[in-house]
This record gives C-alpha cells, sequence and structure tokens, in this order.
C-alpha cells in the first residue's frame, strides 16, 4: 500500500522535477552544435544570476571596476588591460586560455609557486602579472564573482570538447633563435592597423578602455607574465592575431611567423615583477622560456629569451626526466 502511495507520488511530481532540470540532461548534446554559454542570452533567471554577471563585468571592465579608473580603495589591477584582452570574448574564445571548463580543472599542480594551487589562486596570478597589480581580497566578491561566470561557463561543456577549449593552439618551434628583425616586419604587415607601429594600441571613444590593448609598455603585462614567454605568446598569437581573422581552426599567420613576431612584442621594455627570483621554488620545473633567472642549467639568459628552445627542452629531458614543452 504505502509503496503504491510513493509510486502514485513520484508518477505526479516527476514532469515538474523535469521542468527544472537543464535540458541537456535528456538530450544528447552533438558537440558540432555546441556553443559556450553567453551572459546576454543564457544567464536569464539564474539564481546566480547577479553574482555571475558581476564576475562578467569584472573581466570585462576590469579598469573600471578595479583597475586604475575604480575608486582608489577598490585600486588593484595596474594597467588598463581587461581580463578579456587576453581571455577573448570574456573566456570564450577557444585557444585564448578560454573559461570553459577551466573550473574543472582546479586545484591543480602548479609549478610557479611549487604547491597545488586554486582558481583563485591562479586568478590572482594573473592580477599580479597580467594585470601588472596586486591580489584581490581573500574569499571577496569580486573572486567569488569570477569563479561563479567561470563556473557557469564550465558546468555543460561536452567531454568531447573539454580539449579543444584549454590553453592555446600548439605551434612547431622552429629550431632557431626567434628572430626580432623578421618579426618587426611580420608585425609592421599585420598588426600595426590596430596596435599601432609603437605597440601602444588605441582607447576606445570615452578614452577608458583600450579598443586595441597595448602590447608592450607601461600600461602593459608585467615582465613575471606568461604572455612574456616567446612559447605561449606564439602560441596565443597563432591562433588568435590578426584579431578576427586568425582561429584555432584557422590560424593567420604560420607557426614561424607567429614564433618571430611573439619574440620581438617581447623584446621591448615593460613594467617588471617584484621578487621574480622566488618563481618556481623549484627552478627545474621552470619553463624552459622564462625570460628571467635564475635557472638550473647554464643556458644564457639570451637563449631562455629566444630560443632555440629544443636544447634547453633536451638537456630537462636527458638529466632530469623532466618532459617540457614551454
Ligand atoms: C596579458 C594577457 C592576460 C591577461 C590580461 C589576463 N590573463 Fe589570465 N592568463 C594569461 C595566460 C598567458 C595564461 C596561461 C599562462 C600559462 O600557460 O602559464 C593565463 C591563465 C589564466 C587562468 C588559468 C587558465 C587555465 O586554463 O588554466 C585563469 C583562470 C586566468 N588566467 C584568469 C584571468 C583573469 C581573471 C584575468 C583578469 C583579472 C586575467 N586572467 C588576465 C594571460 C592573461
Ligand atoms: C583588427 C585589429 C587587430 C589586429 C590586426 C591585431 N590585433 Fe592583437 N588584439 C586586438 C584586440 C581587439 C585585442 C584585445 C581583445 C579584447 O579586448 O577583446 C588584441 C589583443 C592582443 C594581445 C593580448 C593583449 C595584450 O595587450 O597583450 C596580443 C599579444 C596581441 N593582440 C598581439 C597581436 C599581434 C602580434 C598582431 C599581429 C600579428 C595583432 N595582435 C594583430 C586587435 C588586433
Amino acid at each position: 500500500m504505502r509503496l503504491i502511495l510513493i509510486l502514485m507520488v513520484v508518477v505526479l511530481i516527476s514532469p515538474i522535477i523535469y521542468a527544472f532540470l537543464p535540458k541537456q540532461l535528456f538530450s544528447s548534446i552533438d558537440p558540432a552544435e555546441w556553443r559556450p554559454r553567453q551572459i546576454e542570452i543564457d544567464l536569464k533567471d539564474h539564481p546566480k544570476a547577479p553574482l555571475i554577471q558581476y564576475g562578467y563585468d569584472l573581466i570585462t571592465k576590469t579598469p573600471e571596476l578595479i583597475g586604475p579608473l575604480a575608486e582608489e580603495k577598490m585600486q588593484f589591477a595596474g594597467n588598463h588591460l581587461t581580463c578579456k584582452s587576453c581571455h577573448l570574448k570574456a573566456g570564450t574564445k577557444p585557444g585564448a586560455g578560454s573559461f570553459v571548463g577551466v573550473s574543472n580543472r582546479f586545484p591543480q599542480f602548479r609549478g610557479r609557486e611549487n604547491k597545488i594551487g586554486t582558481l583563485e589562486e591562479r586568478i590572482q596570478g594573473c592580477m599580479e602579472r597580467s594585470m601588472n597589480g596586486t591580489a584581490l581580497p581573500e574569499g571577496g566578491l569580486e573572486i567569488q564573482g569570477m569563479i561563479a561566470y567561470m563556473k557557469w561557463l564550465s558546468e555543460d561543456v561536452p567531454d568531447a570538447l573539454v580539449d579543444r577549449y584549454k590553453g592555446y593552439s600548439k605551434v612547431e618551434l622552429p629550431e632557431i633563435k626567434a628572430d626580432t628583425v623578421l618579426g618587426k616586419k611580420i608585425f609592421m604587415a599585420n598588426c600595426i592597423e590596430c596596435h599601432k607601429e609603437d605597440g601602444q594600441g588605441e582607447k576606445n571613444v570615452a578614452g577608458t578602455l583600450y579598443a586595441y590593448p597595448p602590447l608592450w609598455g607601461p600600461d602593459s603585462f608585467n615582465h613575471g607574465a606568461g604572455m612574456n614567454r616567446v612559447i605561449t605568446a606564439a602560441e596565443f598569437i597563432k591562433g588568435n592575431m590578426p584579431y578576427e581573422k586568425a582561429t584555432i581552426d584557422e590560424p593567420y599567420l604560420s607557426d614561424e611567423e607567429a614564433y618571430h613576431v611573439a619574440a620581438y612584442i617581447n623584446s621591448f621594455p615593460r613594467p617588471l615583477k617584484s621578487n621574480p627570483e622566488a618563481d618556481f621554488p623549484n627552478k627545474k620545473l621552470k619553463p624552459v622560456s622564462t625570460p628571467y633567472g635564475p635557472w638550473t642549467d647554464r643556458f644564457s639568459a639570451e637563449q631562455h629569451k629566444y630560443g632555440p628552445f629544443q636544447p634547453i627542452m633536451e638537456y630537462y629531458q636527458k638529466e632530469y626526466g623532466i618532459k617540457k614543452t614551454k
């Protein structure tokens, strides 16, 4: 008797439950059809909508909310870049350090700190380096908002697309030192329309945020940033620049061109990160293209900056059995 009653209740309420569950649970998603969530279309009346929206705003209007254009006690970012200057389309473009799926990958081991790091700590890493600023208040509303947005983007990624949305395009590294003279030619032909000959880009009409961000100089990312490594910059450029022309599926520059132009933009002065010696407590885990010492090898500072990187990678493989790709 009791069993029948329970069954009846289940039958009665199941359509209600169904209506409230995400549709993806019932339809198998075709990876070719899938696209990342978009704030304007997909957020609607999500229970965490205000927090997720705040995270999105922080990522797209960083200088106004937590940077040089914010009220003084909210100034944490030190330059006028936004997170989306590099995490393109607010972290939804594949091949541009996308945030789609990112919250499923943390906590993870981080060589730069030689410990298991959280997503919060990873964001603080970009605040102190890419944004040339200081860490946000630990566990504060800003961190919570950014993480809520990243989690929201990461909730419904089909398994088949996880790798596509992770990191950057792969670059077949030329086995020669990157050539900044060649890099300059490639820059003049493909980049100055937006980033300008002096690499300083251009602000929007209101003069607040950048329409085209600077690639070096005082308002750029600092020398401790991932983008200041030639290999990482080449991977980013290959899949994304020139903007609106290059994609992960159809790069515009060749691997070699991306390599040389990455070296060119990183050959200029930029802000210096304080205490860079403390990075990578286990120096053997330092990426070969980290352009600042100390290192645990005898390769020159010049070679760590401009390559060729294969001999350094081979050294770590042979000496320590460590396989490095960057
Ligand atoms: C100048 C470019 C740049 C800017 C601006 C920038 N980042 Fe990053 N970010 C990177 C690069 C490059 C990496 C990957 C570094 C590496 O591979 O070591 C990264 C990695 C990350 C990751 C980890 C991604 C993953 O897949 O593991 C997160 C999260 C992140 N950034 C958040 C942010 C946030 C939030 C902001 C703004 C406060 C920001 N970033 C600003 C360049 C940038
Ligand atoms: C049509 C305009 C355009 C062209 C051409 C272009 N970019 Fe960009 N670039 C952008 C925009 C716009 C962003 C930032 C995207 C955003 O904020 O949404 C960007 C971001 C970047 C970034 C990361 C942010 C930063 O400030 O460091 C790098 C690096 C970069 N571009 C390098 C290049 C290189 C190298 C070339 C030439 C091969 C190039 N770009 C060509 C428009 C362009």
